[in-house]
């Protein structure tokens, strides 16, 4: 997207590529994995998903700094920001656990036994989804489709996604986990 000078003053700067968008104040260079992404797709809007995705990864949970970064280069209205965010389960808005383990429940991944593992963990763990464990190990979360609908019923353990999962391949990943 070109810059438009609104004056002869702005003739020069606008020649320059964007610098507006330097990092966060902070200095955490996590956000720069934000600012890599969503540069990448010269900041269209619709790289919104991928952006929370990766701060998702990068951050463990979507803090309100975060969401509000994303927004200002995005430069969509934060509500938007949070409403994506808080639509997709996969997305926390608070702290999680040392690892997160996401159950897709998609039509796809559910009709291959999703359902089932999510209830094997919710039961072996005596969690609901959404829900740590008591002694903050794990976060269980749940996603609608992570778009891998070819390898149901997926879940993605700690931001890597495994295929074919079954109750006994999920609770021994997670088991391995708490040891
Ligand atoms: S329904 Fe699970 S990946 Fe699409």
């Amino acid at each position: 997207m070109a810059t438009v000078p609104t004056s002869r003053a702005d003739t020069t700067a606008a020649k320059k590529p964007k610098e507006a968008k330097k990092g966060h104040p902070s200095g955490d260079k996590r956000f720069k994995v934000l600012d890599i992404t969503m540069k990448r797709a010269q900041y269209r809007p619709d790289v919104l998903i991928e952006v929370l995705h990766k701060a998702q990864e990068a951050f463990g949970y979507l803090e309100e700094d975060v969401l509000l970064y994303v927004a200002r280069g995005l430069k969509l209205p934060l509500s938007r920001v949070y409403g994506v965010a808080t639509f997709y389960h996969l997305f926390s808005l608070k702290p999680g656990g040392t690892h997160t383990c996401v159950v897709c429940t998609g039509t796809a991944c559910y009709v291959k036994g999703g359902g089932q593992v999510l209830s094997a963990l919710e039961e072996h763990f005596g969690i609901q989804v959404g829900d740590t464990t008591p002694d903050g190990e794990m976060s269980l979360l749940s996603a609608r489709c992570l778009g891998a609908c070819g390898i149901a019923p997926a879940v993605v353990f700690d931001g890597t996604v495994a295929p074919k999962q079954t109750a006994e391949l999920a609770l021994e990943k997670v088991k391995g986990w708490m040891e």
